[in-house]
């Protein structure tokens, strides 16, 4: 596949940074909004998300439409030079169709219908919630297709959640025809129902899980999973293909959260035009909020990763505080201005809030905004969005812009519920999310780009890929694997990997299944340690992998036997003392690594370490990097743009080595050692 060096803007009419955030004009007077379109001028905003919860507004009693308040903001954003990102408003309804039409209600897990309120919280699958969301869809998309302002769809907001009525229990049983083609005998299989005597003979009898029937059965909730992923894509591509008939070239984009646990996002990036996601990170003010900034890093990347490393548009961050949070914080002076170009660094073009006027009543009134309720420009907050609006007018270069990584982590969803749904070897602290980021954290640290895949990405791009605790190996992945570590990749991989396949059925023979012969090992037992256990790890004479001395694991331990492959390291205490704790087996031209335990953090740097310098992987700049700090690089093939971020309160030192560099911001000449102020950034561009 070949992949651009460089992406055009999202919109051609927006060949910049957008900047901006969520717009609720229709809360607020009309008086307000020429004061609004002042503001915005002046804190250098130029793209207003509209209409994401106005349905009420739009459609004030069924099939009465007012669009007039939008007609006026749209021709206002327009006459001061700003840009719409248009929502279509099917995250939350007005009280009218859960009056008339109950069917949208969602029904909990345990089987009650929800009563009307909140938003995210109708049926996907309900004909009259399609139906009445494509009739909206279409108006707005009539009404503003040729519109100035109208840069993007923001369809709907945040989708999730699952919905057990009796129609979506109809569209469940459907996909599960359609997966085990027609054949219940098929299903029975999958989902191993001979145990407990949970043997179907139809469709008709299976149910989606449910705490008052069946949740024990693990192929049976993996399907359900899957099954409201497809059901989510599907309604999201019922409100797409309307929007599309009328604007075929305004992109949709849809905001995601994160690892949101609820829904496969690999399934989504092919059908939207660019990812939009949501960030609220809470590295504010504690000496070591530095690690989550690497949390917020792997996030990045994964959401630049959904459309192979387009650029993505940062939907939502907050200007100030958090509400939902426990403890609302506020964000520290400074902060606002790296975490952006964090985000910036790894994808982001874009920069918008979560809000922009600070709503006066209900449930949000104390979340952070770029207008507080003192109504004026004359505050902390304003002031620091002010100065990043003023930064991002110098960044036009970098819209586009791109990494392309030798490094890929696999971060996959499936995987990931089949795995915190395995009763055992712990039923706590199986901890996939954070076990992913501790092998990323050696790359962030070093300042190496990483893009993140699933196990159905495209190995072959990479040089070195690491798949953290792959429980489950898919049909045909193994294969993939094998031939690309054949080919001359590094493949890395640790305890608990290979035990399942697609229906979470466990791999027989000896695990590590179909990943046991590139691997030359085979697992035999899988041990869990208490919280506050130890078990050594100690690093072999000599080895070339960069470990030395005695590490730590915890949590889980893996009983492994050498089959060909060559120990690293061995356990040093408990009754697999001397047993392969690290492995490397030569396989084909590449070699294939296996961590047996969960280990401490200077095992990864040293572990990881060794690999990024004997594979000679490329930092972006060549020094060290001080803790709390990272460098990510974009590039166009031709330009290449270095950023640099301390997430420490303490100014750091970076020294950048003998390359020269540009200053983007002040086009001074930058080389050698240079200060970044604490909670600090530097955007520079190589000579
Ligand atoms: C997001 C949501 C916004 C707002 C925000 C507050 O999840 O999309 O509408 O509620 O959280 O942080």
């Amino acid at each position: 596949m070949n992949l651009p060096a460089k992406y055009p803007p999202i919109s051609p009419k927006t060949p910049f940074f957008l900047h901006g955030g969520d717009y609720n004009p229709d809360q607020w007077p009309e008086d307000v909004w020429a004061e609004d379109m002042r503001l915005m001028k002046l804190a250098g905003c130029n793209a207003m998300s509209v209409g994401i919860f106005s349905w009420a507004t739009l459609e004030p009693v069924e099939g009465r439409f007012e669009f007039g308040w939008l007609d006026q903001i749209m021709d206002l954003l327009a006459k001061n030079g700003a840009f719409a990102v248009l929502a279509t408003p099917s995250g939350a309804r007005p009280a009218w169709m859960s009056q008339k039409y109950p069917q949208v209600l969602r029904v909990d897990a345990g089987r009650v219908r929800q009563l009307h309120g909140k938003r995210h919280n109708h049926c996907f699958s309900s004909p009259i919630y399609r139906e009445k969301v494509r009739i909206i869809n279409t108006k707005l998309a009539e009404r503003y297709k040729d519109h100035p302002a109208l840069i993007v769809w923001h369809v709907s907001n945040e989708y999730g959640g699952d919905c057990h009525c009796p129609l979506c229990q109809e569209a469940f049983r459907g996909w599960l025809r359609r997966r085990y083609e027609n054949d219940i005998e098929k299903l029975n299989h999958a989902w191993w129902t001979g145990f407990w005597s949970h043997r179907f003979n139809d469709f008709e009898q299976v149910e989606s899980p449910s705490p008052i029937g069946e949740d024990l059965v693990h192929g049976h909730n993996l399907d359900w999973k899957r099954f409201v992923t497809d059901q989510t894509v599907d309604f999201f591509r019922g409100e797409i293909a309307t929007l599309k008939a009328i604007t075929p070239r305004v992109p949709v984009t849809t905001n995601l959260m994160g690892v949101y646990p609820g829904l496969n996002y690999w399934k989504f990036g092919a059908v939207m035009d660019v990812v939009s996601w949501d960030h609220y990170p809470t590295y504010h003010d504690r000496p070591d909020t530095w690690l989550l900034a690497v949390s917020s890093s792997f996030l990045h990347d994964l959401n630049r990763s959904l459309k192979g490393g387009q650029p993505f548009m940062q939907m939502e961050m907050a200007p100030s505080m958090t509400n939902w949070m426990p403890i609302a914080k506020l964000k520290r002076p400074g902060v606002l201005m790296t975490e952006a170009m964090q985000a910036i660094a790894h994808g982001a073009d874009t920069i918008q809030y979560f809000q922009w006027r600070k709503s006066r009543g209900s449930s949000e009134k104390f979340h952070g905004a770029v207008v507080d309720h003192c109504g004026h420009e004359h505050n902390r907050v304003f002031g620091e969005v002010a100065e990043l609006g003023a930064v991002l007018k110098k960044l036009d270069a970098v819209i586009g812009t791109t990494t392309r990584p030798s490094v890929a982590v696999v971060y996959d969803w499936e995987n990931r519920w089949a795995l915190e749904d395995a009763k055992g070897p712990r039923t706590e602290k199986k901890d996939y999310n954070s076990t992913v980021i501790n092998h990323y954290r050696p790359f962030w640290m070093n300042g190496v780009p990483v893009d993140v895949l699933s196990e159905d990405g495209d190995f072959e791009r990479y040089k070195l890929v690491i798949a953290p605790m792959m429980y489950m190996v898919r049909k045909g992945v193994g294969e993939r694997l094998e031939k690309f570590v054949r080919e001359g990749g590094i493949f890395v991989t640790t305890y608990w990997s290979g035990i399942v396949d697609e229906s979470d059925l466990c791999f027989l023979g000896g695990f590590p299944g179909p990943l046991r012969k590139m691997l030359g090992i085979w697992a035999e037992e899988i041990d869990a340690l208490y919280e506050d256990e130890r078990v050594k790890v100690v690093a072999a004479e000599g080895n070339d992998a960069g470990l030395s001395g005695t590490y730590e694991a915890r949590t889980l331990v893996d009983v492994v036997h050498a089959e060909g492959a060559k120990v690293l390291a061995t356990f040093g205490s408990e009754f697999y003392a001397g047993r392969p704790a690290v492995t490397v087996n030569t396989y084909g031209k590449g070699k294939a690594y296996y961590i047996a335990s969960r280990n401490d953090e200077r095992f990864h740097a040293d572990l990881l370490g060794g690999l990024m310098r004997q594979m000679g992987l490329r930092r972006t700049i060549e020094g060290p990097l001080p803790e709390g700090v990272t460098a990510q690089t974009r590039s166009d093939g031709k330009r290449e743009f270095v950023f640099l971020l301390n997430f420490k309160r303490d100014a750091a030192k970076v020294n950048l080595g003998a390359a020269r560099f540009k200053d983007v911001l002040t086009g001074a000449a930058v080389g050698g050692e240079i200060e970044l102020a604490g909670n600090g950034s530097r955007v520079i561009e190589r000579a």
